[in-house]
């Protein structure tokens, strides 16, 4: 394989690897919405375990990197913006730890965090000759929607109070 191959790849397995860390760091921030507020734990809880579940797809896809396949459009993915996106996710899990949030604040920064996702169009963009991999971001495509839909319903549910 040739030096600048050798470098592309080492760039896209960094990228994934901040996209691993951006999907965990939700999952993070979701438990800790879970235990500040019980009465939508179960939703905090199950889409903390799906953000975990999004980390494992994004590994999978440095696995595919690794066993020689090719990917492509990455640079839909700006490092940049995710590695903000990952400290603001930080600093948003800290003031829930002290317990400084409310369920409102909550529930906007998880729409704000899943709508940029979507909006950035990430997970539609990468493509790669490796065969499983539609299965892959269709999947996460879908699930980073229906969170969108879930958080959306409980600010209505919220409002309504
Ligand atoms: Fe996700």
């Amino acid at each position: 394989m040739s030096d600048a191959s050798n470098d592309i790849r080492q760039a896209q397995t960094n990228l994934f690897l901040r996209l691993e860390t951006f999907e965990l760091q939700l999952s993070a921030l979701y438990k800790q919405y879970a235990v500040l507020f019980p009465d939508i734990h179960d939703l905090w809880h199950e889409m903390a375990e799906e953000e975990e579940e999004h980390a494992k797809w994004v590994h999978i896809m440095i696995g595919l990197l690794e066993d020689g396949h090719h990917f492509y459009n990455l640079d839909v993915i700006k490092v940049d913006m995710l590695a903000k996106k990952i400290g603001l996710i930080e600093e948003k899990r800290v003031e829930a730890q002290q317990g400084h949030v409310t369920q409102k604040d909550a529930i906007l920064t998880a729409l704000s965090l899943e709508a940029s996702v979507i909006e950035s169009e990430v997970y539609q963009n990468i493509k790669s000759d490796a065969p499983t991999l539609p299965y892959i971001t269709e999947k996460l495509v879908r699930e980073t929607r229906k969170h969108n839909d879930q958080i959306n319903q409980a600010l209505r549910h919220l409002k309504q109070k």
